[in-house]
């Protein structure tokens, strides 16, 4: 499947994971940002473009503007100009990386994503953020640019782990809950081939979920308004990644669920919309007990939020499955 959005095509496809990479982007100045994992496990991939590769090492602590300064200064001694083209291969630490160094290396240059988790090809690769993290709080410095292209070969999700495919589907569940009732009920009745990672349910949801994506971002690309729906379940799960170190996914799988008891606390949220998505993380085997999560903690760690303006925050509630609506909330009601 293609689908365009701005002026990025978007390309779905399952096919055998031969040949060389290079093929798909014919470009003689393409250097590729390579996820070190992703590299070893797929080494046919790159052998026609060995010298043209930077490994990144595939950690969070990547994200950084001391990584980045190496990268710039990697592309500065293969004497690159502003006719380079970027290519990132890997997870959301890739993405956020590639988009990065390639919006500000002399002043901007091309780029495509290759994304290789679930995580990546349903959300870090759509919509142009990237970014790195500042010592304390993640994704503070970065810019929004499209790449020209990205290419979600569906074959990368079949190695890779069981937490990280899990930690994908939080975002699937995200995009359902805010945009599809249809897609949730999809969700709700396909989990276990899903888990089994059957190809055809995984390019089904990948396509609902690139197309619910790149719509939103569409209608708003710089997040002044519609874009905020996709933040369900962020504001509580970046302060839960933080201060806890779990992955993306788990954290927000726990925000959602947080974000539904406020929902139903303070804007009539049915409290049955909370059972059903809590169902389905379970069904997913996210975590879903928030019980022993200290509130003040973590509405200390909301503060640092870069989305935060005052003491008043763009809460994302669910109206229903498949709706969502942004509220601004006081901090001090949440605690
Ligand atoms: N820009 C955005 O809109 C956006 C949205 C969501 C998340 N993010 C960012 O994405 C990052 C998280 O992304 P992630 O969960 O993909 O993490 P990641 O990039 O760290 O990858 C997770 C792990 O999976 C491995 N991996 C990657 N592809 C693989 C494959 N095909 N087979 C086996 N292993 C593979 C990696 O080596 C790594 O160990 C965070 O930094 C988050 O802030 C950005």
């Amino acid at each position: 499947m293609k689908l365009k959005y701005k002026n990025t095509e978007v390309v779905i496809c399952s096919s055998e994971l031969k040949g060389s990479i290079e093929t798909l982007f014919e470009h003689p100045k393409a250097v590729y940002l390579v996820d070190e994992n992703v590299y070893d496990l797929y080494p046919d991939l790159y052998s026609q473009v060995v010298e043209r590769i930077i490994k990144v090492k595939a950690s969070e602590s990547s994200k950084s503007l001391r990584n980045v300064e190496a990268i710039i200064e990697t592309l500065i001694e293969k004497e690159l100009d502003r006719s380079a083209f970027l290519v990132g291969v890997g997870g959301g630490v890739v993405c956020d990386l590639t988009g990065f160094v390639a919006s500000i290396y002399k002043r901007g240059v091309k780029f495509a994503l290759v994304p290789t988790t679930l995580l990546a090809q349903v959300d870090a690769s759509i919509g142009g953020k990237n970014g790195v993290n500042a010592a304390h709080a993640k994704n503070m410095i970065g810019t929004i640019i499209q790449p020209e292209f990205i290419w979600i070969n569906i074959r990368f999700l079949l190695s890779l782990s069981d937490q990280e495919f899990n930690s994908g589907l939080a975002e699937v569940v995200k995009h359902a809950c805010i945009k599809s009732k249809a897609y949730f009920k999809f969700l709700e009745e396909n989990i276990h081939s899903i888990k089994k990672r059957s190809l055809t349910q995984l390019e089904f949801i990948i396509c609902q979920s690139v197309a619910i994506k790149s719509n939103v971002v569409e209608s708003d690309e710089i997040e002044s308004g519609p874009r905020k729906v996709l933040n369900f379940g962020h504001t509580y799960g970046h302060a839960i990644e933080v201060s806890t170190g779990i992955p993306h996914g788990y954290a927000v799988s726990l925000g959602m669920v947080l974000a539904n008891e406020i929902g139903h606390a303070m804007f009539d949220l049915n409290e049955a919309v909370g059972t059903r998505v809590q169902r389905l993380l379970e069904a997913i085997e996210l975590p879903v007990a928030i019980d022993h999560f200290n509130k003040e903690e973590l509405i200390a760690a909301i503060y640092a939020d870069k989305k935060r303006n005052g003491n008043v925050i763009d809460f994302v509630i669910l109206k229903d499955i498949g709706s969502a609506q942004i509220q601004k909330i006081d901090l001090c009601a949440l605690k």
